[in-house]
């Protein structure tokens, strides 16, 4: 089965992290976050897989390679310019199988596709959307369905009077390439816009499901996408590492303080005496927590040092950060790549430092 994933997208609601690193490639947990992407299509029988890319192409293939370590076969085509969720597929026809699926790349989730792909065959339908039930469908696309799973409405960004079904598409798709018949060439179009409106009563059925979803968009549902999957709510190869302890530290970590489970500590990470990690943690590669420091609900990557006597909670700091003695980051806040914090800073109300910054000693109190 072919799969094309949808990385077009510039992921500004992420920023910082996605300052430095492309979206698809952002580290969650253990891996770049389209691994978990790669992974759930994988269990459901994919083994071509399509990026189809926009910005930072390049960067996003360098980490991911040609697919070999993950078990498909991975190609990357870039459009000339965004040409819209419809126009980007149309951009990829020639490589297109007769039916395969077409994902959103910023879904955290493990609907069952194969499933999905069967009620698409039993219906003989164009194009089957998978569908999930959110609390607030304003900023997806709503779907009303008919007794026989046709769809009968899609809304784009409903206006909030117009909500009366909590249904919404997951951003997963069985297609039919016939669909791409009424996609124009060389121009920008939105499939959600051009497309299903035009398929309705022609072919277009909802597959509503019960699967884990998330929109991984923002750092608060980055927070949340680290947490579903160390606390294994969402079915991930992570589950495996964090055994029946719910705690996966590398053997090379050394870890003299306290680590609460669920959390996940990598290779050469170093927790003082009198240091507290977790739960719902994860520390990166070579990360150092100094003596004293309390680190709770918290993502912190790859080579950051965190001097003691500091607390991290709700926040997450990415890459080669340095933080003083007796700081506080807490309230959702984001540091990007390589921002110093200097001792007694108070970081909080979900600010985000970008990348490179540097705040002197006590600069921030709030
Ligand atoms: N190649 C390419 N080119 N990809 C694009 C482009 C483009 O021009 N525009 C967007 N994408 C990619 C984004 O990177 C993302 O992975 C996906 O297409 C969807 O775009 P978003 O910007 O994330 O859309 P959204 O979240 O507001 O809404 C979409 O997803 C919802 C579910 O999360 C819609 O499909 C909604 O109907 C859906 O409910
Ligand atoms: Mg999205």
């Amino acid at each position: 089965m072919q799969a094309v994933i949808l990385v077009g997208g510039e992921g500004t609601r992420l920023r910082p992290l996605t300052s430095t690193v492309p979206k698809p490639v952002v580290p969650l947990v253990d891996r770049p976050f389209i691994s978990f992407m790669i992974d759930w299509l994988a269990r459901h029988g994919v083994d071509d897989v399509i990026m189809s890319c926009g910005f930072l192409a390049t960067s996003v293939r360098n980490v991911l390679g040609d697919g070999s370590a993950s078990g498909v076969r991975l190609r990357f085509v870039e459009e000339p310019e965004p040409r819209g969720t419809a126009g980007a597929l149309k951009f990829a026809e020639p490589m297109l199988d007769e039916r395969f699926l077409m994902l959103n790349g910023d879904v955290l989730s493990d609907i069952d596709l194969s499933r999905q792909i069967e009620q698409h065959l039993e219906t003989e339908a164009a194009a089957t959307l998978a569908l999930v039930p959110v609390p607030d469908p304003t900023a997806y696309g709503l779907v009303r369905l008919n007794e026989d799973r046709s769809v009968r409405d899609f809304v784009e960004k409903p206006s909030p009077d117009a909500i009366d079904t909590n249904l919404i598409s997951a951003g997963a798709y069985v297609l039919q390439r016939d669909v791409l018949e009424l996609v124009p060439p060389d121009v920008n179009v939105s499939i959600e816009r051009e497309v299903w409106p035009r398929l309705i009563g022609a072919g277009l059925f909802g597959f509503p499901s019960d699967g884990y979803w998330l929109d991984i968009g923002s750092p608060e549902r980055y927070l949340q996408g680290t947490f579903d999957i160390i606390e294994g709510n969402v079915r991930t190869p992570v589950r495996e590492r964090l055994g029946e302890d719910w705690l996966a530290v590398d053997p090379s970590a050394e870890v003299r303080g306290r680590a609460v489970p669920p959390a996940v500590i990598e290779r050469g990470v170093m927790v003082a005496a009198g240091a507290h990690v977790g739960s719902l943690v994860v520390l990166g590669p070579d990360v150092s927590i100094g003596t004293g420091t309390t680190v709770e609900r918290s993502v912190i990557l790859n080579g950051s040092t965190v001097a003691e006597r500091c607390t991290l909670r709700d926040c997450i700091v990415a890459a080669g950060c340095s933080i003083g003695a007796g700081s506080s980051i807490s309230g959702g806040a984001v540091l990007g790549e390589g921002v110093t914090v200097g001792a007694e800073n108070v970081i909080g109300r979900g600010a985000r430092i970008f990348p490179g910054v540097t705040l002197p000693d006590g600069a921030i109190k709030f």
